[in-house]
């Protein structure tokens, strides 16, 4: 897979790309955002429940077609957003994610392991209405 780091951090990931959580559509999310990376073309689809006063993520589920890293994260970023302050989404860094992955990742595969953090906190950036962009990408 093109990554290092212990064997159990590796099967998590492989089994969260086999049997990803939260794959699939919510009706009526608060808000739906996409993203891909351009460099290969894996797309992360996510929606996401706010609670009545738009401070905590309810949940989350996603679609996504890509490669075992972009597509775990995705799956394990979903499980750790439900229940989690609108705020600590917001705050969270490409460290963050690679601690949840548990690998040691490449600097080309970082913005696989990112795509879906990305999507998460420009869809919210959209939402409050903080930034106006159609489509996450991984080039900035
Ligand atoms: Fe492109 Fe993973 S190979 S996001």
């Amino acid at each position: 897979m093109g990554i290092g780091g212990s064997d159990m951090y590796r099967q998590q990931i492989l089994d969260h790309y086999k049997n990803p959580r939260n794959y699939g559509e919510i009706e009526d999310p608060t808000f739906t955002h996409t993203g891909e990376n351009p460099m290969c073309g894996d797309t992360i689809e996510m929606d996401v429940v706010l609670d009545d006063d738009e401070e905590t993520i309810e949940h989350v589920a996603f679609r996504g077609d890509g490669c075992a890293i972009s597509q775990a994260s995705a799956s394990m970023l979903s499980q750790e957003l439900a229940g989690m302050p609108v705020e600590d989404l917001q705050a969270m860094d490409r460290d963050d994610i690679i601690d949840m992955l548990g690998v040691d990742i490449s600097v080309m595969r970082v913005k696989c392991a990112v795509l879906a953090e990305k999507v998460a906190q420009d869809g919210v950036d959209i939402y409050f209405g903080e930034k106006d962009l159609d489509e996450t990408t991984t080039e900035d």
